[in-house]
């Protein structure tokens, strides 16, 4: 066996990536897929072009290298998380849109809750805050809105997933409906200090347990492939959410390691160990991926809109060709020219947790052009990062001496260096920033013994690069007031 395939779901495309057994990328195929944006604050899937497109990239990556099933060790799944899927038992299809985890529709449910003192209990349980980011309040809203649906989730006709759920079901021809202990621990609806599916959560989200998946480790033997699409029979070992994926690939498996993921979003990542804590600054308590058979703890700072700036000003700015451009645009000015950008499109999350602030840029002048513009842009998710850092550094006694990093927006030499800058602390940056897709592939590749330890993954490490910080502390002082100004602005603002 040569290889192992990671599944990557993520928000804006599906990506299958082949490593090979010194833990390089042998091949990569990616398919963007739509988004709908069907109201204000509404953001959604089409679940079957979800599974289409992952399909596609799984046999497609295959064909690159010229490999067949049986050279494939395992597949390990890694995905979005939160987005929910509710479909039919008997026919495997979905009886509404995926609504994505961005999706901000159940607002008002969240604050009347959050109204009615149930926050700590909630927290307390699931390590969450109540927000309409987790999987929970979605579900609600798919058996109160869809007609007939809450009486056929009752009656056990209907199962609910996160997008992990919904590939595996439909991997292994609808034998297996399952998730692992990282995505359930983004539901609202898991005990993650005991480590099971609660009772009491689900009696306050009006969520029946009969729609619920079976909960696996991430690092485990879940089923195999039985369809026929040129996968048949290869294992599925392995499944974690993109972030907790991201933190076991860059091998932050001790307490104290951290990492911060550009993708759609940002995810900053801290092991916190084997004991739950709760955050004293409105960080998230989640599961991390362990390859060992026990519950491990994360702090979460999420971001909701990191490297989707850079697709807004592609997509709906239209100030550049592609995404890749962002770079060159922004490099042709020296600075912002007193721009502020807040990505606040969707609400803020960490540490903010405003579901009604807006998006924002302010500074706008005569002499603006549109460098300044992408050159804010980059430099928002810079500043995003270093808020949650900042929240982060206070909860532990020990503050990050280093933020390694990884994901798309990783690449960009421009960000990290600025990152570097506006945190006062090196960035290291792995060789293989893939960094979600390969601790997909480590959590399978370890279950079924393709590799046998986790140190044997750490010695076939590459040398990282590091970003020094060079700018004055006083100048990132008083861009991060500029910055935390207009925070507050867009705070509370969407109607
Ligand atoms: O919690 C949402 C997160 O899992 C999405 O990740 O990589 O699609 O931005 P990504």
């Amino acid at each position: 066996m040569s290889y192992v395939l990671a599944l990557d779901q993520g928000t804006t495309s599906s990506r299958a990536i082949l490593f090979d057994q010194a833990g390089n990328i042998a091949a990569v195929a990616q398919k963007e897929f739509q988004q709908f944006y069907p109201q204000a604050g509404w953001v959604e899937h089409d679940p079957m072009e979800i599974l289409t497109s992952q399909m596609t990239c799984a046999v497609e990556v295959l064909g690159k290298v010229g490999a067949r099933p049986r050279d494939v060790a395992a597949i390990g799944i890694t995905n979005q998380r939160e987005t929910v899927i509710v479909w039919e038992r008997e026919t495997g299809h979905p009886i509404h849109p995926a609504i994505v985890w961005q999706d901000r529709r159940t607002a008002g449910f969240c604050s009347e809750l959050e109204q009615s003192g149930a926050g700590d209990n909630i927290s307390n349980r699931s390590g969450l805050v109540i927000d309409p980011y987790f999987s929970a309040t979605k579900i609600r809203w798919i058996l109160d809105n869809v007609p007939g649906a809450r009486a056929r989730a009752e009656r056990g006709e209907l199962a609910f997933g996160t997008v992990d759920s919904w590939l595996v079901w439909h991997l292994t021809s609808g034998h297996r409906h399952v998730t692992d202990v990282t995505n359930a621990s983004r539901t609202l609806l898991f005990n993650v200090v005991e480590g099971r599916w609660d009772p009491e959560l689900l009696r306050i989200f009006g969520i029946p347990e009969s729609m619920l998946p079976d909960v696996a480790w991430s690092s485990e033997r879940v089923g195999e492939v039985t369809t026929t699409l040129g996968l048949g029979g290869i294992s599925i070992a392995g499944i974690a959410g993109d972030q907790q994926a991201a933190l076991f690939g860059q091998l932050c498996w001790n307490p104290g390691d951290a990492k911060n993921t550009y993708g759609t979003g940002c995810f900053l990542l801290q092991n916190i160990g084997t004991n739950f804590m709760r955050s004293k600054y409105k960080l998230i308590t989640t599961i991390a991926a362990s390859a060992q058979h026990r519950l491990e703890y994360a702090f979460e700072g999420s971001v909701f809109i990191g490297g989707a700036v850079v697709q807004w000003l592609r997509d709906n700015l239209r100030i550049i060709g592609s995404s890749a451009e962002v770079g060159a645009l922004a490099a042709g000015e020296k600075d912002a020219g007193g721009l502020i950008f807040v990505p606040a499109f969707v609400g803020l999350g960490a540490p903010h947790w405003d579901p009604h602030a807006s998006g924002l840029l302010i500074g706008l002048r005569r002499d603006t052009r549109p460098g300044h513009i992408a050159r804010a842009a980059l430099e928002s998710i810079a500043f995003q990062v270093a808020d949650v850092l900042e929240a982060m550094d206070s909860e532990t006694p020990q503050p990050l001496a280093a933020l390694r990093v990884d994901g798309g927006a990783a690449v960009n030499d421009l960000l990290m260096q600025f990152q570097a800058d506006v945190l006062g602390v090196p960035v290291v940056r792995p060789q293989v920033t893939e960094t979600t897709a390969l601790g997909a592939a480590y959590l399978a590749g370890l279950a079924v013994g393709f590799w046998h330890s986790p140190e044997d993954l750490r010695s076939s490490r590459k040398a990282d690069t590091r970003f020094e910080p060079k700018m004055d502390r006083a100048e990132a002082t008083r861009l991060r007031a500029r910055w935390h100004q207009a925070v507050e602005r867009s705070k509370n603002w969407a109607e």
